[in-house]
């Protein structure tokens, strides 16, 4: 018997790899391209740093014989997995090659996922899965949904342990869209994502209303108005560069603090420009994130969920190189009211943050939860306790600046001193106070303002003495609950001055199994 040479074994090896590679062949990856997709490949190497991606499994193939499956070629059975370096540190992904049978997932696809998923908890790293899929592959079954299972198991066991992030750059359909909705963040493309359990043509089958897909399930859809998504972007190169950031700001996994970046900002820099950004009238609104961006280094914030709830602003920054989370109401929305959407974004974001070590910088200005029928009966009670469960469960360092209203419930939400904080700051501006002069005056004033000869003139001479003696940080510092009322122009140096006091913070609670945060 003449057994092959090294050489021809050699080509025969490559031969293999060059036709996996080529993914669902020539015409499929024009059409990929031509919908202005790219392909799996093309998306890994978006991802990772340059020649660092190492695949595995390439080389994997479906068993299935249903549907004369037996003839029928799947190259890395429709998706592409391995390992590689995103800023120089090990990272897992895997990416739906939707050229291939259309990216969906039967067993051995599933498989795959299920190893990277598996090697990431393991050793310890972030995962990114890039979908772009038709879902469970039809041929396979039954075995297409113990994949999922099987997925949907990993995501939760490695939840808090370490970062998971979803890139939708396609269909995500069914039951699929459930892996992403148990990750840490997602991603979507304006252009071609879709998520939705039941696509236009079932909804209209069966309820009868009509709606395009990129209505029901596109970027804007999930990142506006169900808050499934994290971040909407414009093209596939912006979102890999906007995922490549995000991950710098976090850390490996749980075990680990996040990398602190080479401190290039001065420590000391006041910015004398805070001092008037916010206006002493507490009807007048500004933007957070105006005043976020002059307290960190360089400016620099990375805003998630930046289209939903935008009553709050959550996200990342850094101070004097260190990664913190940003919690701030935004006052130019609904005056920075707490209301149900904005209370499950803020608790979601301190979850996060706390499970990964992430320290938190609360900056106040909320005149309390949002009033009405329709909040509570969308249960505020319930998704506006998320947030003061969040806030009371996190032991990472909790920083709060109160820079003007901080009334009532709110007040104590927005991670007061009673909910744990570590250090509170206010600004002279502060009000914090069960709440505003005029409505507290015309409750603890009203046989007064009734029995007056001049009622309004009285209202006005009672608002401004509630003002005068509550509407102030300095009830608060009395009791010690405000720690410092600091000059707005010295916010950075104090902060700094503050987190680093934190550093080697401990703080443990009871064992338990886990909470019960309501949901
Ligand atoms: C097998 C599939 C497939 C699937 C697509 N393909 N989806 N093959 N199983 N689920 C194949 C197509 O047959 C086609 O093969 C190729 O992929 C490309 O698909 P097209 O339809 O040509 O592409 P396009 O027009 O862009 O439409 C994409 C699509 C559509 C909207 C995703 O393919 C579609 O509706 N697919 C079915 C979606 C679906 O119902 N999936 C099951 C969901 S339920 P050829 O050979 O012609 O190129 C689910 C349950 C999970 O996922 C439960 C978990 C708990």
């Amino acid at each position: 018997m003449e057994y092959p040479t090294i050489q021809e074994l050699i080509a025969q090896l490559d031969q293999k790899k060059q036709t996996v590679a080529a993914g669902g062949g020539e015409q499929r990856v024009q059409k990929q391209h031509e919908m202005g997709k790219l392909t799996a490949r093309e998306r890994l190497d978006k991802l990772f740093d340059p020649a660092t991606f190492v695949e595995l499994d390439m080389l994997a193939e479906h068993r299935c014989t249903n549907f004369d499956m037996e003839k029928t070629e799947v190259p890395a059975d429709g998706v592409v997995t391995g390992y590689g370096q995103v800023n120089g540190r090990l990272t897992y992904a895997f990416a739906q090659d939707f050229t291939v049978i259309g990216g969906s997932l039967g067993e051995m696809h599933a498989k795959k996922i299920c190893k990277i998923q598996d090697l990431a908890l393991k050793m310890g790293a972030p995962v990114i899965g890039i979908n772009d899929s038709g879902g469970a592959r039809i041929q396979e079954g039954v075995d297409s949904l113990y994949g999922y299972g099987e997925i949907f198991y990993r995501n939760t066991i490695a939840s808090g342990v370490i970062p998971q992030i979803s890139v939708i750059v396609g269909p995500c359909a069914g039951g699929a869209v459930y892996s992403p909705a148990l990750t840490d963040f997602v991603f979507m493309e304006k252009g071609s994502a879709r998520m939705f359990i039941t696509g236009p043509e079932v909804i209209k089958s069966v309820t009868g209303e009509e709606v395009s897909a990129e209505a029901l399930g596109g970027a804007m859809a999930h990142n506006q108005n169900s808050g499934n998504a994290h971040f909407a972007c414009d093209s596939e190169d912006e979102l890999f560069e906007t995922v490549r950031r995000l991950l710098s700001y976090l850390p490996q996994n749980n075990m680990e603090d996040p990398y602190p970046v080479e401190a290039t900002d001065e420590p000391n820099r006041r910015e004398e420009s805070l001092i008037d950004l916010i206006p002493t009238n507490p009807n007048k609104p500004y933007d957070a994130c105006e005043v976020i961006a002059k307290i960190v280094d360089h400016g620099e914030f990375l805003e998630v969920h930046h289209y939903y709830a935008p009553n709050i602003v959550v996200g990342f920054a850094r101070l004097h190189g260190e990664t913190i989370g940003i919690v701030a109401n935004q006052t130019r929305v609904m005056a920075g009211c707490l209301d149900i959407n904005a209370s499950d974004k803020g608790a979601r974001f301190v979850r996060f943050c706390d499970a990964f070590n992430i320290p938190l910088l609360t900056i106040v200005d909320t005149p309390g939860y949002l009033p009405g029928t329709a909040q509570e009966h969308g249960g505020i009670i319930r998704h506006g306790a998320k947030l003061l469960y969040a806030y009371s469960e996190a032991t990472v360092p909790k920083v709060t600046l109160i820079v003007r209203k901080a009334y009532g419930g709110a007040y104590i939400a927005m991670c007061a001193r009673h909910l744990g904080a570590d250090m509170v700051v206010a600004w002279p501006q502060a009000e914090i106070a069960v709440m505003g002069a005029e409505g507290a005056a015309n409750i603890i004033f009203r046989r007064e303002i009734k029995e007056a000869e001049n009622s309004n003139a009285k209202r006005q001479e009672k608002i401004a003495e509630y003002r005068e003696n509550f509407s102030n940080p300095y009830q608060a510092a009395k009791r010690g609950y405000v720690d410092q009322v600091i000059n707005p122009g010295d916010t950075r140096p104090v902060l700094i001055s503050a987190f680093r006091m934190t550093t080697n913070k401990r703080e443990s609670r009871p064992r338990k199994k886990h909470g019960n945060i309501p949901l």
